[in-house]
């Protein structure tokens, strides 16, 4: 099934969702590494792997997005308390935001930093914002207060999926996975 119905998650939404899971952790890693890296040509290729990646992920959670809009969401089971539905359904907004705020705010760095951006050496984006080095320290800040923020949002995501299946015992977690096509 390639659409989501009321009751499972389709393959385009199962595999978007683990595939931009994967590039967002090796991005995270990567930010890491890049910033940590002594001065130096090798440095400045982790930045524009980076920055690259960054700006594909921007346009492959934004199809997401659309995707999910496109789709019926499938529900949570009916004995769900309104807690739950409220905890989950405010967790992935966050979850949103992050994804949407992280390669917005790196791209907003770099416009103010006035660095040219080219997309893995293939076309140059424009600056979104004019050269300001104010401006450019706040959006490290913002983009660093993003990724602790999905970190946290991230640990009580997984954490909510391993109660599902393991302590409520429904399929929320199972629905997800790849080659499981039907739900309660
Ligand atoms: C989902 C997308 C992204 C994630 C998860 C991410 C994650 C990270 C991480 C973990 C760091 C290292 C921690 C820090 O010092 O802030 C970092 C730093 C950085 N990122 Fe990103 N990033 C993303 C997108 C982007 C994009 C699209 C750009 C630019 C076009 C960018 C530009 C930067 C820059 C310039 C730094 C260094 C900041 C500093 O010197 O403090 N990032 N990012
Ligand atoms: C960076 C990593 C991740 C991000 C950003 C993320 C984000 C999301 C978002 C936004 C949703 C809501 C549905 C949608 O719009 O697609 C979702 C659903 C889900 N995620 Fe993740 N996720 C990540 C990693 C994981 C991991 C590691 C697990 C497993 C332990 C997991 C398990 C699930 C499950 C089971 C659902 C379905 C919930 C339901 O059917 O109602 N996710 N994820």
């Amino acid at each position: 099934m390639i659409r989501n119905t009321e009751t499972s998650w389709g393959s385009i939404a199962k595999l978007m969702h683990w595939g931009i899971a994967a590039l967002i952790i090796a991005q995270i890693v990567l930010g890491l590494v890049a910033v940590g890296w002594r001065l130096s040509p090798t440095k400045l290729n982790l930045f524009i792997w980076h920055k690259s990646l960054g700006i594909l992920l921007l346009a492959l959670i934004a199809a997401r997005l659309l995707w999910r809009f496109a789709n019926p969401t499938p529900r949570l089971p009916a004995d769900s308390p309104g807690w739950e539905r409220r905890a989950a359904h405010a967790s992935h907004a966050l979850l949103y935001i992050c994804m949407f705020g992280l390669p917005v705010s790196g791209w907003i760095i770099n416009s103010a930093a006035n660095v040219p951006l080219r997309v893995f050496w293939l076309f140059p984006l424009p600056a979104i914002t004019a050269p300001n080095k104010a401006l450019a320290e706040t959006m490290k800040l913002v983009h660093l207060g993003l990724i602790i923020t999905l970190c946290v949002a991230l640990a009580i995501h997984v954490a909510a999926a391993l109660r599902h299946h393991f302590i409520k015992r429904t399929d929320i977690l199972t629905r997800m996975l790849p080659g499981r096509a039907t739900s309660t």
